[in-house]
């Protein structure tokens, strides 16, 4: 099946399955105000704060999303007071889930433009703070995504990009094997069954596999010399929701995430090597 950049259709139908099937809140909204109750609210809050750390002082006002899907970053930072931000995508159903989660859980809707993320047509250097929480891995060739973001930008403001790629084999099972190990034969039968890997066949998303190099070399290319690609996100999910041990294991990483707030060494969910779920690209222009 052809793999489609971007993949927007693989996600406008992932949000269109929300509208016709009823509420499924944990991928369908990722906000909350609340102690997170899935890993999913536990990811993007950790994500959000780590963004509002960053650019604490820095007295940014205009904020853009590119590949903003239903934008929970973006409700974040709305809910924090921010007012002028701007959400793009391709898709208008993950816009319509904003709408929904924004008027149910009572946030300021941000603004909604659909548009293309290699060529917004919004102005240039208009922005002070650019973000997307994963898109890039989505994209074969990220550099037009990441040249419009070197366009929009303003001198000195920020971009923050965390990145989600495939994961090396070899990489899962270590993390089974640290938090999960009983998941480990169940994991390991249905690879050698080819069930996993049938699973990723039968959809046209594109999730690219590329290094912190691949990233900072593009973005050098384009001029932005100062961004760092680091290690991130250390909080693998190796439990499905139905297990007894999921709610445990958030449990485990929400304490173990508010120990590490206490040496205040931003981001925080910054790892080591190796035990990273995700890549960051962050920094000024
Ligand atoms: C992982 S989702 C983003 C999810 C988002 N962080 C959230 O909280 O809902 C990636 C989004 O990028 C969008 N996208 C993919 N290619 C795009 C493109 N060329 N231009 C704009 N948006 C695009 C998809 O439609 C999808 O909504």
């Amino acid at each position: 099946m052809e793999k489609i950049e971007g993949s927007y259709q693989e996600w406008d139908n992932i949000w269109d399955k929300n509208i016709e099937g009823g509420q499924k809140r944990q991928i369908f909204c990722q906000f909350t105000r609340h102690t997170p109750k899935t890993i999913y609210e536990f990811w993007q809050r950790c994500y959000f704060e780590d963004l509002l750390e960053l650019i604490k002082g820095k007295n940014y006002t205009k904020f853009l999303e590119l590949g903003a899907g239903k934008g929970t970053t973006s409700m974040y930072l709305s809910d924090e007071g921010i007012e002028d931000i701007t959400m793009v995508d391709l898709s208008d159903s993950g816009f319509k889930l904003a709408t929904e989660n924004c008027k149910r859980e009572g946030v300021t809707p941000p603004k909604m433009l659909i548009a293309n993320c290699e060529k917004t047509g919004l102005a240039d250097e208009a922005y002070d703070c650019i973000y997307n929480i994963g898109l890039l891995e989505h994209f074969e060739n990220p550099k037009p995504t990441l040249q419009e973001t070197f366009r929009l930008l303003k001198p000195g403001g920020m971009v923050f990009m965390p990145i989600v790629p495939a994961q090396p084999f070899l990489h899962s099972i270590r993390a089974r094997l640290k938090y999960n190990p009983v998941s480990i034969p169940k994991y390991y039968i249905k690879t050698l069954l080819g069930i996993n890997k049938k699973r990723n066949e039968n959809n046209t998303m594109i999730r690219t596999q590329n290094d912190e190099h691949f990233y900072l070399k593009i973005c050098k290319e384009i001029g932005f010399d100062k961004l760092k690609c680091i290690p991130y996100n250390p909080y693998w999910s190796v439990t499905s929701e139905t297990s007894p041990m999921y709610q445990k294991s958030l449990n485990a990483y929400i304490a173990h995430h508010e120990k590490t707030k206490q040496k205040e060494n931003y981001p925080l969910l910054q790892t080591k090597k190796g035990t990273e779920l995700c890549l960051l690209l962050y920094g000024v222009k």
